[in-house]
């Protein structure tokens, strides 16, 4: 198979870390896809046609029963290959060399790498200015290298931490070079790359010609249907495939009546004028605020939403006489399939709300136009297609909506009340230049009234939770430390302009051990 970029393949052994080398990788232009090591086969190789190859870490020990191994032939190829930590143990295990575990041979953390010979063009800069500093996690270690292997750096507890066979292409670290930790990692990367001869072709420019190609050679002269909730990935996506198919694609915005203040015009407006998108405005609040009446149990509100949004999405499909596809925004994270070593199903802690379910149910194949992408490269694209910068700035806004900052019955009065100091609680972080340098911050209204004194008179008015978080992915977030003068004059602004709150907290929970959604 010809492929339109220069492709390399980061075979996972089950490192935690293997989705960061993917990101230098691209942060370089470097277009990579990672798959799991035992998903990985010579024919799988041969169709890839990789330029290089990358072995990640992971928590294996080689001597392991069932330990992963490299697929057959990859040593073959005759393309450069870096092997990572483990990937480097199973690579010196592979090719004659000697791993050793037990008692002494583990380094967790920060270690220093001395040179032993920098005339390596994988070290080229990186030894300027002397030992560097690396990122070890490790059990087992090499205790002999394979026979063509010579060393190039060490550390205390890694005699081999750098290691290469420069005739045969094959470089091998016992750190990570992926994590900050390591500060000049990049740079190894960097090196990796150029010595593999990759140019850098991976562009937005060029991912969205290659993209919109096909989705045309897929869809063809049928239809497409698209959810769009306004959010950065369903946007993008809509965007996308409208300028590859046109009129053949329909959007269809569910208004749940759970939108934030002005949400839904704005959406609307956009997509409408400024992208001319054929568009339906499913107004549904009434239906979903009269089933989430007198519902106070967070998955009873998560599956009524979800479950109404299929019936309303499927209702709204066959109006305009269904349609062949439907268009999600699915991302690289959510299809990387990762080697998992614990097993076991875990705990559910939220039901999500998705499409999923839907393509089987309405017999509809799925278009996802960003399946390739990390959300940083989603933004790119969405800058690339025009999108202004304050909408794909905009931070996440889930699925069920306010219905899951509402904790408690959820009412007109008060979700107009949330909506109000939730617009008052941005404004003032967006006057203090603040938005971008959180994940995502809103307000919360509690289940619940306190008295107060305003003017003359007693209140017994609603209190306001406010929520502020920094995080990569929403998987792990820190509270954000706004300073207390900020906090006092939001808490100011908000009881005075908004009618009905006379009392503001400031939720200082991070996650774990909280979640960033009160429901
Ligand atoms: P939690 O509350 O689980 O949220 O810490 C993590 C991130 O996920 C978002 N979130 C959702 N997004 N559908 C979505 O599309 C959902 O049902 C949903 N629930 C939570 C949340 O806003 C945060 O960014």
């Amino acid at each position: 198979m010809t492929h339109p970029h220069q492709r390399l393949l980061i075979i996972d052994f089950g490192s935690q870390v293997t989705q960061l080398i993917a990101r230098r990788l691209r942060e370089l232009k470097v277009y990579c896809e990672i798959h799991p090591f035992n998903r990985v086969n010579e024919a799988f190789l041969k169709d890839f046609a990789p330029k290089a190859v990358i072995f990640s870490g992971g928590p294996a020990s080689v001597y392991a029963e069932g330990a992963p191994m490299p697929p057959a032939g990859v040593f073959d190829l005759g393309v450069p290959i870096l092997g990572i930590c483990y990937g480097q143990q199973v690579m010196m295990h592979c090719l004659g060399g000697h791993v050793e575990g037990g008692h002494g041979t583990a380094e967790f953390g920060r270690a220093r790498v001395t040179p032993t010979d920098d005339r390596l063009p994988l070290l080229e800069g990186w030894f300027a200015e002397g030992p560097e500093q690396v990122w070890m996690s490790h059990g087992d270690h090499v205790s002999k290298i394979a026979p063509g292997f010579q060393v190039y750096g060490t550390s205390p507890n890694a005699p081999f931490a750098i290691t290469a066979d420069v005739s045969r292409n094959f470089y091998a670290v016992q750190f990570h070079p992926e994590v900050h930790h390591t500060p000049k990692g990049a740079k190894l990367y960097e090196n990796f790359v150029r010595l593999a001869g990759f140019t850098g072709d991976w562009t937005m420019a060029s991912y969205r010609e290659d993209a919109i190609q096909k989705i045309r050679d897929q869809v063809g002269d049928r239809k497409v249907i698209c959810a769009l909730s306004g959010g950065v990935d369903s946007s993008v996506a809509a965007i996308l495939i409208h300028e590859a198919i046109g009129e053949q694609l329909t959007c269809v915005f569910v208004d749940h009546g759970l939108m934030r203040l002005n949400e839904a015009e704005e959406v609307v407006t956009m997509f409408r004028e400024a992208y001319n998108l054929p568009l339906i405005h499913a107004d549904e609040s009434d239906l979903f605020l009269g089933a989430l009446d007198g519902v106070s149990d967070p998955e009873v509100k998560r599956k009524t939403i979800g479950r109404l949004f299929i019936e309303v999405f499927e209702k709204h499909a066959k109006a305009i006489g269904g349609a062949d596809f439907l268009a999600q925004g699915t991302l690289y994270p959510d299809v990387i399939e990762s080697v998992s070593f614990s097993g076991g199903p875990s705990v559910t802690i939220k039901s999500h709300h998705n499409v999923g379910g839907l393509p089987e149910k309405m017999g509809m194949k799925l278009v996802e136009p960003l399946r390739e992408l990390f959300k940083d490269e989603v933004r790119a694209l969405g800058r690339e297609l025009g999108l202004p910068a304050k909408f794909i700035g905009r931070h996440p806004f889930p699925g069920p909506g306010l219905a899951i900052r509402c904790p408690g019955e959820i009412t007109r009065e008060k979700l107009e009340i949330l909506r109000r100091a939730d617009a008052v609680y941005i404004d003032q972080i967006r006057k203090h230049g603040l938005y971008d340098e959180i994940w995502q911050a809103f307000a919360a209204i509690l289940p619940m009234r306190t008295v107060g004194v305003m003017g003359d008179g007693r209140t017994y008015d609603y209190a306001v939770g406010l929520r502020a978080v920094t995080s990569v992915d929403g998987m792990t977030a820190d509270y954000y430390p706004f300073t207390h003068d900020f906090l006092g004059e939001t808490a100011t602004r908000i009881i005075n302009e908004v009618k009905g709150v006379n009392r503001v907290f400031y939720d200082c929970t991070s996650k774990p051990p909280g979640t960033i959604e009160l429901e």
